[in-house]
């Protein structure tokens, strides 16, 4: 098995005035391919910090970091965003989708910024991605003309169109109910089970349940590290949530019936 996330004694520290925030304080992870790993904790315990080391969003205070077999704890700046590029997909929980502009313009936007050209088409590439995660019928939407999961959904098709190794989504539920929650973990699972890894923070137990993995930190370390045992299926919960929907509206409208 190929590890895709090795971090070492990683180590960050905010200088806010006088005033040293010890966000992570040493922390050893590694993550093989094909891993779905939740990351929960209490706020402020260093996720999202974590998270956005991982996608070389930041530069740790020290320690290692070989993300899929390239070391990139020293790289400069400009190959950070070249291996972002090439490596990562980012899913936030605002969706961070351009408004006024349809949902292939907004797939499209990443790979006008990636110089290698590695995808031939662009077009084709962020339609067959938007199709991907259901939204083959949606192209021409703009955020305002699609629900909260469908521009969630663009925004996982965001971070596919790049073919990234790992998809890093930092409460992407966090706005979204129940229901429309269990529809993202779905299509999370689905892109796992072709294979991509996945690393997903969020505050809510019942989501880290479809997780194979659960981490938890506080004081920015790595406090519990566990596999999901039960682990629950998008899909079935999905067709169960429907059904169960289906037999209260049919148990509404037999007690209209019998009540006239
Ligand atoms: N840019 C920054 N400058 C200074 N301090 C920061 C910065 N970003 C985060 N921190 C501090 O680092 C610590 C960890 O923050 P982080 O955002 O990683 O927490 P979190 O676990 O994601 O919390 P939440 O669940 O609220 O999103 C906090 O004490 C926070 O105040
Ligand atoms: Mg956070």
């Amino acid at each position: 098995m190929k590890t895709v996330i090795e971090i070492k004694k990683l180590i960050k520290t905010y200088q806010v005035g006088d005033i040293a925030v010890h966000a992570l304080r040493g922390v050893n992870l590694a993550v093989q391919e094909g891993e779905f790993v939740a990351i929960m904790g209490a706020s402020g315990s260093g996720k999202s910090t974590l998270m956005n080391l991982i996608g070389c969003l930041d530069v740790p205070t020290s320690g290692s970091y070989i993300l899929d077999g390239k070391d990139v704890t020293s790289m400069s700046k400009n190959d950070y965003a070249n291996i972002r590029n090439e490596k990562i997909g980012f899913v936030f929980q605002g969706f961070n989708l351009l408004s006024r502009t349809t949902a292939l313009e907004n797939v499209e936007l990443p790979l006008s910024y990636d110089r290698s050209m590695r995808i031939e088409n662009p077009k084709q590439a962020s339609i067959e991605a938007l199709t991907r995660v259901g939204l083959g019928d949606r192209i021409d939407h703009q955020p305002n003309q699609l629900s909260g999961g469908q521009q969630q959904r663009v925004a996982i098709a965001r971070a596919l169109v790049n073919q990234p190794a790992i998809i890093l989504a930092d409460e992407p539920t966090g706005n979204l109910d129940s229901l429309t929650s269990i529809e993202v973990l779905a299509i999370f699972q689905e892109l796992n089970n072709q294979g991509i890894t996945v690393v997903l923070v969020t505050h809510e137990p019942d989501i880290a349940m479809y997780a194979k993995r659960v981490i938890k930190m506080q004081d920015g370390q790595i406090v519990r590290d566990s596999i999901v045992e039960n682990r629950h299926d998008a899909f079935i919960d999905l067709a169960k949530a429907k059904q169960e929907k289906i037999q209260a509206e049919q148990s509404d409208f037999l007690d209209g019936v019998n009540s006239k």
